[in-house]
């Protein structure tokens, strides 16, 4: 990580970009997010420009290259926000930047009143699970919709 390095969030225009990020995450942890390479390969630029209504968090370095995302995603208002699609490049882990990009997200769900920010993660991804309790968050007794799945949630001060 030789370079400087920043988060900004994506607009419908970066579509292109949320693609191949979205695709190497796929490709990188296949076992990490409920879906798959194959499924999302399909799909088309509409798709790609709908996701990007939930706001997607992109670290790249100063030269442009990703090194990492994560997506605060809300399925409708009454719900509590969620962080998926989270990952960092493998030459980029550990320095930060998933850090940053939790950082980004809970900012723009407290900015929002939000009183709690959850996510999923699968119990054998021990470095997922570890680096979510480093920044707050705390299994919540919640299981997700995948066996091995489980919620953690963090809760933002009033
Ligand atoms: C999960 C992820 C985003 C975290 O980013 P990161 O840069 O690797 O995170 P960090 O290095 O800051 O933190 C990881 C922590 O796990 C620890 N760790 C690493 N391997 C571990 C293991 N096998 N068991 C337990 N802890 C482990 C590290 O020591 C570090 O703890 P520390 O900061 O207290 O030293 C990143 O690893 C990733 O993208 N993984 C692949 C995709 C993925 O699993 N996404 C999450 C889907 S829910």
């Amino acid at each position: 990580m030789d370079d400087g390095w920043g988060v900004r969030r994506l607009c419908g225009d970066d579509w292109e970009r949320h693609r191949a990020v979205r695709l190497a995450m796929l490709l990188d942890q296949p076992g990490a997010y409920g879906s798959t390479f194959a499924r999302e390969v399909a799909f088309d630029e509409t798709t790609w420009r709908e996701r990007l209504d939930h706001p997607v968090l992109l670290a790249e370095s100063d030269a442009g290259l990703p090194l990492g995302a994560a997506t605060l995603y809300r399925p409708d208002e009454s719900h509590d926000p969620e962080i998926v699609a989270m990952w960092v490049a493998g030459h980029a882990r550990g320095h930060g930047i998933a850090d940053a990009l939790v950082q980004a997200c809970v900012d723009l769900a407290g900015a929002r009143g939000d009183a709690v920010v959850r996510l999923h993660v699968m119990r054998d991804n021990p470095r997922a699970v570890a680096f979510y309790e480093r920044v707050g968050f705390a299994f919540d007794g919640s299981a997700g919709d995948i066996a091995g799945c489980d919620r953690m949630s963090r809760v933002l001060p009033a």
